[in-house]
């Protein structure tokens, strides 16, 4: 995005500088509007599956700003001699995740090209004061993790032929999984801070909630939920390009405590798709967070904690 213009208005409450999830726009006094896009190609063979996956990931950056998402439109890529039936599949994937959401599909636009692609746009609302943002964090806030980590290289793995999707049913299942309900106790416990875990892995996405914040971020590795088939493929260097990328990215941004190995700076770096929110929960209320987690039955693990200073710093606990 450098070398774009600098969007600025009186109404414009998030815009493209500080990486947030979503744009948000004042509509009036109670009401922002949260606008996002992300479409990609397909990580696992099954068009439905895919389809879901897809569309709880593009959801996500609403949940992630503490928004209700509203509309969507598809955004499509498929190559004109593949079988329509499988397009079908992706689009029917994508919603039903939209109704789960309860949100309305209000058409979309497809092309052609080689490789299958698939996305969609959402627009959302919020009340203005409850946007939760990169800058949002403050320090002494404990962060919380609601999905495992692992994704990139199990889908990896995947496409390696090292394992099978029937193999992965919990980890796909939990990629299809909406961030809605984590969301919805982020708005009620009055979070600020938050983002959700996508293409720049845990740490990528940990640094610019701290750089937005203006604060440092400690991240407790022992205690980061990951899933238990990464653990052995990240010890065997089975991972996406991204996660080198990513970690290439943080050099001189995270610091690693020499009991950090390779693998697990490889998975604490590793690229997620539709992953799970990251928040900043003031030392008060984390009781309260904790206790609306687990009535809405949403898994979570506490990682770390926002302090003064900048970067982020990998200790084992
Ligand atoms: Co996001
Ligand atoms: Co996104
Ligand atoms: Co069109």
């Amino acid at each position: 995005m450098s070398g774009l213009p600098r969007f600025s208005h009186p109404r414009l409450l998030v815009g493209s500088d500080t990486h947030d999830d979503a744009g948000v726009y004042q509509l009036t006094d109670d009401m922002a509007l949260i606008q996002t896009v992300d479409f990609f190609t397909p990580m696992v063979d099954d068009p439905y599956l895919f389809g879901c996956i897809a569309a709880a990931n593009a959801l996500s950056d609403v949940y992630a700003m503490g928004g209700t998402p509203l509309t969507a439109l598809n955004l499509a890529a498929f190559p004109a001699c593949a079988d329509k039936g499988l397009f079908g599949r992706i689009l029917q994937g994508g919603a039903a995740k939209l109704t789960e959401a309860g949100a309305l599909l209000l058409g979309g636009h497809t092309i052609e090209d080689a490789e299958p692609k698939y996305g969609l746009a959402v627009t959302g609302l919020a009340h203005p004061d409850q946007i939760i943002t990169n800058s949002g964090a403050c320090e002494g806030d404990l962060l919380f993790l609601t999905k495992p980590l692992g994704v990139g290289i199990l889908t990896t793995a995947i496409k390696a032929g090292l394992l099978t999707e029937e193999q992965l049913q919990p980890v796909l299942h939990s990629m299809a999984a909406l961030n809605h309900s984590a969301s919805a106790v982020m708005v009620e416990c009055g979070i600020k801070g938050g983002t959700d875990i996508t293409g720049f892995g845990l740490l990528g996405h940990l640094h610019e909630l701290a750089e937005g914040s203006g604060l440092r971020a400690e991240l407790w590795a022992e205690l980061v939920p990951i899933w238990p088939q990464a653990v052995e493929l990240a010890i065997q260097d089975v991972a996406p390009g991204g996660a080198y990328r990513n970690l290439k990215y943080l050099r001189g941004k995270a610091r690693f405590a020499p009991q950090i190995a390779e693998h697990q700076r490889l998975i604490l770096a590793d690229p997620q798709t539709s992953g799970g929110l990251l928040m900043a929960v003031p030392k008060e209320r984390a009781g309260m967070v904790e206790g609306k987690l687990e009535t809405a039955g949403v898994d979570y693990a506490i990682i770390g904690k926002m302090r003064a200073g900048s970067g982020i710093d990998v200790l084992p606990s």
